[in-house]
């Protein structure tokens, strides 16, 4: 299948994980992509990797000089940017009495802010090319319901789910498309830290937490980053062209809307 032919996309924080598995997805559907990361060396690895078709792009989410740079560098690579996919973001985790304005700050500066910032600077070139777009933010079943001990990043992905509903309406009549995806649990390097945490916090041994709500997902297991491709590469092809404003749970049937 080569669904993405000739599109190139713009993925945040694919260094690893879930957007690295989004940018071997549409490289195999016939795109081209810029891996955009904090950690470039790992970023450059991945591109290197994946081959002629991926590059390597330095973008911190929270510096807007940084995201305005990573799209000036992209489009001088590529060419164009068709498909941006806002994934980068951080996990956070405290009781509500512990709770600093530091994490907060920072997590809503990474998570809500970059999203933002980096969808704005690449609507305007989407806009200036006058060719439409997909725009994916990457929300949560976190941002569908609080969690005691989670109450930031809970925020930050409701705050995605709201932001995808408004730049949706205010951008289609470019004819960008702006959606989102809700994973649930997802294995990988992000939900080890969040594992820690919760044997830090709950008493729980090294990965009883992740057995445990891989046994409470309906379909019996953990995601995995190959489970949110296929909604990745369709939210960017031209099938979703009448799609927008849509957070689309993909998640093992943990959250039904
Ligand atoms: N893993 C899960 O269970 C899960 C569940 C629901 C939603 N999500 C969301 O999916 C997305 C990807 O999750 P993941 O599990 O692959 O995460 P991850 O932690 O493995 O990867 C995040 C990437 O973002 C990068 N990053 C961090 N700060 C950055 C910054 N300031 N600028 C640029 N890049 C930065 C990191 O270097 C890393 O490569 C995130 O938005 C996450 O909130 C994940």
């Amino acid at each position: 299948m080569t669904r993405l032919t000739g599109k190139c996309a713009l993925i945040t924080g694919a260094a690893r994980g879930i957007g690295l598995a989004f940018a071997q997805a549409y490289v195999a559907e016939g795109a081209r992509v810029a891996i955009a990361d904090i950690d470039i060396d790992r970023a450059r690895t991945a591109a290197a990797d994946i081959g002629a078709a991926a590059i390597a792009v330095h973008m911190d989410v929270t510096d807007q000089a940084s995201i305005d740079a990573a799209v000036a560098e992209t489009v001088e690579k590529l060419g164009q940017i068709d498909i941006l996919i806002n994934n980068a973001a951080i996990f956070s985790a405290a009781p509500i009495t512990e709770i600093t304005r530091a994490d907060f700050a920072r997590t809503f500066d990474i998570n809500v802010a970059g999203t933002l910032f980096t969808l704005q600077a690449v609507a305007k070139h989407m806009i200036a090319r006058d060719c439409g777009g997909k725009i994916i933010n990457m929300a949560s079943q976190a941002g569908r319901r609080g969690e005691p001990l989670v109450a930031v990043y809970c925020a930050t992905k409701a705050a995605i789910i709201s932001l995808t509903q408004s730049a949706a309406l205010n951008l289609i009549e470019h004819g960008i498309n702006v959606n989102a995806i809700a994973p649930g649990v997802v294995d990988g390097e992000h939900w080890d830290g969040v594992d820690a945490f919760f044997a830090k916090h709950e008493g729980k041994a090294p990965g009883q937490k992740k057995h445990e709500v891989g046994a409470a997902v309906p379909y019996g297991r953990m995601g995995r980053a190959a489970d949110l491709t296929g909604m990745a590469v369709f939210l960017a092809s031209s099938d979703a062209d009448y799609i927008l404003a849509q957070t689309y749970n993909v998640d093992g049937g943990q959250w039904m809307s």
